[in-house]
This record gives C-alpha cells, structure tokens and sequence, in this order.
C-alpha cells in the first residue's frame, strides 16, 4: 500500500480533482467527469453555484464564527424555514449527519423521562458515532468497536408488525429512514411510514424520521416523509443542506423541544455562519418549480434504466434522483463504478451488488441521455454481449 499519510479509512478510487462547476468535475489532467454521486448526496446544486458562492463569499468577507453564545439572525431565519418546511417548530445546529442523530437520540430520551430504548431498522445506517452507530441496524459497522450504547432494538425494515411487538413501555423513540440510502436504496412497503407514525401516536413514542440522505429536496419533496403526508417528531439533516460546506441538523416538535434547556445539548461549530449562509441559499432556492424539477429528472433516469432493458439488472428502485440499480449476484458493482469513472461519470455502489446514482438537481436531460449510454456500454463490455 502506498502511504498516503492519511488513515485507511476509506478505499479510494485514484483519482484526483482539482475543479468543478455545475454538474462537472475536473481531474488534475483535465478530463471532465459528470458527477452523477454528488459526494453522496450533497452537492445537489452541483459544485460552484453562483449564488450560493456568493452567499458563502459574503459571509467569509465578514465574520467566520462567532459561538452559539450569541444571537443570530440568519441562525435563526434557517431554523424557521426548516421549522415551516418540516411542520415541526424549533432546530438545534450541528455539523454533520451522525451528530443531528446523536442530539435526535439525546432529545428523544430526555423527553421519555425514563423511557430510553430506541428502536431502529435493520440495514438502516445512522452514522458512526457511539450513539449513531448503535442506532445502524447493520453489524458490519460496529464490529469491532463494542460495546455499543445500552438500550437499541433493531426490527425488520418494513414489518410494522415486528415493530409493534418490539415497543415496551421503556420505548422513548423510534428511528428510520424512508428509504435505506447506505443499505441499498431500500424502499419499504407503501404505508409502512405512515402505519409506523400512527403506531408510535398510539404507543407515545417519539417517531424519528432521518432524511440525513432523503431530505433536502432528493427525492422531490423537501423532506421525503411528506410523500406519506404524515409529521414526524424529530427530523434529522445534514448532506445537502448547505451543498457541501459541513451542516447538520435536528428537527423538534414543540413537545420534544419544551425538555430542552440552556446546557442539555450544545455544539461549538454547530449553526457555523458560513454553513448557514449557504444552506439559507439552498432552502431559498429548493422551490416548488425545483422540487418538481428533481421529480421529473428522477422520473427521466428512471424510465431511461428501465428503457436499456439489461438482463443483469434484477430491481431498479429510489425516489426522484436517489436511484438504486440492484444487478444479479456475479456482477460487481464496484467493478461497473470503476468502469463509469474511466468514461467521465461519477456514481456510488452500497454493498456488492448495488449501484447508486445520485446526480444533482441541475441535471439536464442530455446528461442523463449520456450517462444511459455510457452504462449501458460499461454493463455490454463487462458482460461481453450488446444491448
Ligand atoms: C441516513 C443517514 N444518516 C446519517 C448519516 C451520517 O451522516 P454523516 O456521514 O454526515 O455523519 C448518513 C450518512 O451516510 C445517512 O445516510
């Protein structure tokens, strides 16, 4: 292994850039790559948005960080338009998606009053840190760093009924994505959210819905449980809700945010004014017209994987523009992300055999038309026959 001087925490593709604009980046050769990753699930306004440059560009002409200690304005506008968009009423800031859902895990027993079990979904993925990852219904994550936090319960993901034999009267919450990003773009059952809202209402347990992956426009609403038409009493984010400067946070109803008091929780950099400069800017420009936008794109991609009719693909499945392509055991999916980013496409893989694509709001229909084509070379040269 070549030293690189950083831990081997992650297994990189060699490939370095060195710009980007829009829904491109370029390698330190020059070749252009369409980012069809967006650094899983965060640039959605792509890299080197004018306006929301210049909202950050405004801010590091001024002040870069000041502390939670004090008021602040723009904090405060982010936190109601987040309040508004979710139909939840007050924000604590942090800086990225593990820690939204630590403080969600925190506010949730705090406001049990004793009650402390969290239930969460297996093959879910919450974060990495100690309480996150006790909440990642996924072993392979922990193995090797117990013990993990007291008190986590993992169920089938889309079994209500497993669900409901799985409260107690020790039950503070219950915490799931709507749809499994880092598990394999997992869809559960239709009504299986809005069934687990009406079963954490009858057992007075919080429901915790995490959009860390979903929220911030990827799947074509603000936040993807409002396809379900329901109001969950936490929400977590982090992602995309400042394209890429580090922000995270965690959504309360006003019953949950009534147990929280001056000291419960904190963060120095959490709510960093850059951060928020620019996620003011993303939230202002995730209108409904853009929000449509991201439904009809996803619905291009879609109906264009499902057009290439590959026999190798055994599920397409996602929502707006957060789509997983599941290929028949034998092909690798990381062997195809390979290949893509020799032909200047940018995608993610969950586990061996998925494929996750995950463009940017600003897509146009001649890139998608592009990387159709490029996929489906990339699947005929590994394959050996033509579609
Ligand atoms: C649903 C979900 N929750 C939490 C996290 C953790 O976010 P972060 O990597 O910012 O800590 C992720 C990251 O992939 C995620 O997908």
């Amino acid at each position: 292994m070549n030293y690189s001087g950083l831990l081997n925490t992650y297994s990189r593709y060699p490939v370095e850039f060195s710009a980007g604009s829009g829904a491109y980046l370029y390698d330190d050769t020059g070749k252009e790559y369409v980012d069809f990753l967006c650094g899983i699930a965060v640039t959605g306004f792509g890299h080197n948005h004018p306006e929301i440059k210049n909202a950050v560009l405004k801010q590091v002409d001024s002040f870069w960080h000041v502390s939670n200690l004090f008021t602040s304005t723009p904090q405060q506008n982010l936190a109601k338009k987040l309040a508004r968009h979710s139909g939840l009423d007050s924000v604590f800031f942090c800086n990225s998606g593990t820690e939204a859902v630590e403080a969600a895990i925190k506010f949730a027993r705090k406001w049990g009053k004793g009650k402390y079990e969290i239930i969460s979904a297996l093959g879910g993925f919450h974060g990495r840190t100690y309480g996150s990852l006790s909440a990642t219904g996924n072993y392979k994550f922990a193995e090797g760093f117990e013990p993990l936090v007291p008190g986590f319960k993992h169920v089938d993901y889309g079994n209500i009924s497993a669900l409901e034999a799985a409260i107690t009267a020790d039950t503070a919450a219950v915490i799931v994505e709507t749809i499994q990003g880092e598990g394999g773009v997992i869809t559960p059952p239709q009504n299986y959210i809005k069934d687990l809202r009406a079963l954490c209402s009858a057992n007075n347990v919080l429901l915790i819905i995490d959009e860390v992956q979903t929220g911030i426009g990827r799947t074509g609403k603000f936040f993807s449980y409002q396809h379900e038409e329901i109001i969950p009493d936490i929400v977590t984010v982090a992602k995309g809700i400042a394209n890429g400067i580090p922000l995270g946070a965690t959504i309360c109803s006003k019953e949950v945010a009534e147990v929280i008091k001056p000291g419960s929780h904190g963060s120095t950099f959490g709510g960093n004014p850059i951060a928020i400069a620019a996620a003011n800017k993303v939230v202002d420009l995730l209108d409904e017209e853009q929000l449509n936008n991201i439904t009809e794109l996803g619905k291009t991609l879609m109906d264009g994987l499902y057009g290439l009719d590959i026999p190798q693909i055994k599920n397409i499945r996602g929502r707006g523009l957060m789509i997983g392509i599941e290929f028949a055991a034998g092909i690798s999916s990381k062997q195809i992300a390979s290949k893509l980013l020799e032909k200047g496409f940018l995608v993610g893989t969950s586990g061996d055999n998925v494929l996750r694509i995950l463009p940017p709001f600003i897509i146009t229909k001649t890139e998608i038309m592009k990387f159709l084509l490029a996929f489906r070379r990339v699947i005929s040269d590994i394959s050996g026959k033509q579609f």
